[in-house]
């Protein structure tokens, strides 16, 4: 009350006095209010006049929080009338200013536009406006409201890029079904034809013409099997030996075959980690999935170029994973493969890990490369990105999860055994007659004594009956009545000093059944061929 009493002559009477000091405190109380919401909400309110005639118009308020939004004070945009167009994105510009004078024909509407803020972050506004009319009707100016909406829509940004990327793996995961039924199937036939051809070559005399088409078959049975193996590596239903190793150190024993692999236009760089930490993979998918991409790395290259091979360890906070959506919180090692090619546009991106799918010409690409290398990542409980753009080169990273534990010795690949004749008797259990009677073929043309069974309670059965020694059962993982670990159990009680070899097209179940039974027993994948059975059965028994 104070401050009334001096102003005693312009207000004549306390009770006067007393309501303008009402009247200036709500004043104040409604302006911290406004600010309050403008800020929380991040938005700026404006004003604009028009001058006589309605020909320019000039902005008249502009509330002070544009300077916590854009970095720019109130008076920069009071002096300068065009000042909101000038930090307005460049390709948002024609496209808004064209609109202004619809909307204001129209009464009001709102527009959406970029503004870069003073230190050069984009903003996402959007603006909406009225007409302010005087008491004659006519309009006299704008009133607006600008809401800083970059939280929203990045949001929104986020969520479609997340929406986009789950359908993308659950169409991959459908495919992956499919394609490893099928794979399953032909492995079963690939094998009977293979071992079929194998048997005829060899009772064909060395000089006999015949022998080029039964080697053809042979041929393209082999062609036909890797491409089922890929289609399994896909579809997980690979057999898998994990094992504890440093990606660092099969890169290191990688090193010389990559450099074979890439012309001499080609530049490899390693940039590794020297404390990366282990993980726990197959080191022969592994090499397959590094084989891939350094080969697409090449593929993308025709001119000439360079290939970047890194490795890193990287822990994933909630906050990284959340914002990244595809990988979750957890700690990884991180092998990036990067080249300076041609690059990838967006339909490439969307479809690369589906099988078949290629943009190379005929002959030159399967389209399985990528699909295995997806395929055998995600069997290793890993994730993988792809950062591209036309012109922009390539970068695939590949997340594999940290594990604990000593790392394992990694064999060097092994040669393949010279065949030798056997005499050993051989339990043979598989429920697929074509392919149990190829083998048993096989087998005793080689000298073995084989006992056939076509499941596992059969199997047992002619153990039971059999007075001599059974050297070896050789069974297939999943037959009717028990599988082959089940039978192979219950006939070490019997006959304790039987070895085995696991022989399965299907062994990794989706739920991962058979996960680990490559790593405990010897193991071998239809569709083999004959060499390749004769091989591993005389290593088993000498061993
Ligand atoms: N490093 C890369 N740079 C550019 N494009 C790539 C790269 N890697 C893969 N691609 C694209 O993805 C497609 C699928 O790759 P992939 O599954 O390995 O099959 P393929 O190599 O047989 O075509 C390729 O045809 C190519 O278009
Ligand atoms: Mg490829």
């Amino acid at each position: 009350m104070g401050q009334c009493r001096t102003r005693r002559e312009l207000h004549a009477g306390e009770r006067r006095c007393r309501e303008f000091e009402l009247l200036k405190s709500t004043l104040e109380e409604n302006r911290s209010r406004m600010d309050a919401i403008l800020g929380a909400v991040r938005a700026v309110l404006w004003e604009r006049n028009w001058g006589e005639g309605g020909a320019s118009s000039r902005l008249v308020f502009m509330s002070p929080n544009i300077k916590s939004m854009t970095g720019y004070p109130a008076e920069r945009w009071l002096e300068n009338q065009r000042f909101w167009l000038e930090i307005m994105h460049p390709d948002d510009r024609e496209r808004v200013e064209k609109r202004v004078p619809g909307i204001i024909a129209a009464g009001g509407g709102k527009h959406q536009y970029r503004w870069l803020t003073a230190d050069a972050r984009e903003l996402r506004i959007e603006t909406h406006f009225s007409v302010l009319r005087g008491p004659d009707g006519r309009p006299r100016g704008l009133r607006g409201i600008s809401l800083d909406v970059t939280a929203q829509r990045q949001a929104e940004d986020d969520l479609r890029r997340h929406e986009e990327k789950l359908r993308q793996s659950q169409k991959l995961e459908s495919l992956g079904r499919l394609a490893g039924g099928i794979a399953h199937d032909f492995n079963n036939i690939l094998t009977a034809i293979h071992s079929s051809a194998h048997f005829l070559s060899e009772e064909l005399a060395p000089g006999d013409a015949r022998r080029q088409d039964v080697d053809d078959i042979r041929a393209a049975a082999e062609r036909a099997a890797a491409i089922t193996r890929q289609l399994l590596a896909f579809s997980r239903r690979q057999p898998v030996a994990p094992k504890m190793l440093s990606v660092n150190g099969l890169l290191g024993a990688m090193e010389l075959l990559l450099r074979r692999l890439i012309r001499e236009d080609i530049t490899f760089e390693f940039r590794l980690d020297p404390g990366l930490r282990p993980v726990r993979v197959d080191p022969t998918q592994m090499e397959q999935v590094i084989f891939n991409l350094a080969a697409n790395a090449r593929d993308a290259m025709p001119k000439g170029g360079t290939v970047h091979i890194s490795t890193k360890n990287l822990a994933l906070s909630q906050a990284e994973a959340h914002g990244n959506y595809s990988i979750p919180p957890g700690s990884y090692a991180v092998l990036s493969i990067s080249d300076t090619g041609h690059g990838m546009d967006e339909p490439t991106l969307r479809y690369l890990f589906e099988p078949f799918f290629t943009t190379k010409e005929p002959g030159r690409g399967t389209g399985l490369g990528l699909s295995m290398v997806y395929g055998i990542i995600k069997q290793a409980e890993g994730f993988i990105t792809v950062d591209s753009a036309p012109g922009r080169g390539t970068e695939f990273s590949i997340y594999l999860p940290h594990a604990a534990g000593r790392l394992d010795e990694t064999s060097a690949s092994k040669k393949a055994l010279p065949r030798e004749r056997g005499s050993e008797t051989i339990l043979f259990a598989e429920d697929n007659p074509q392919v149990r009677d190829a083998t048993s073929r096989i087998l005793r043309a080689h000298g073995y004594r084989v006992l056939e069974a076509s499941r596992g309670d059969e199997a047992l059965e002619a153990a039971a009956h059999h007075a001599g020694p059974i050297h070896l059962l050789l069974s297939d993982v999943i037959m009717p009545g028990f599988h082959g670990p089940e039978l192979f159990e219950r006939l070490s009680k019997l006959r304790p000093e039987t070895k085995v070899l696991f022989v399965s097209g299907y062994p990794e179940t989706p739920e991962g059944r058979h996960r680990d039974l490559r790593s405990r027993f010897p193991f071998l994948s239809k569709p083999y061929v004959a060499d390749e059975l004769l091989a591993k059965v005389a290593d088993i028994l000498r061993a």
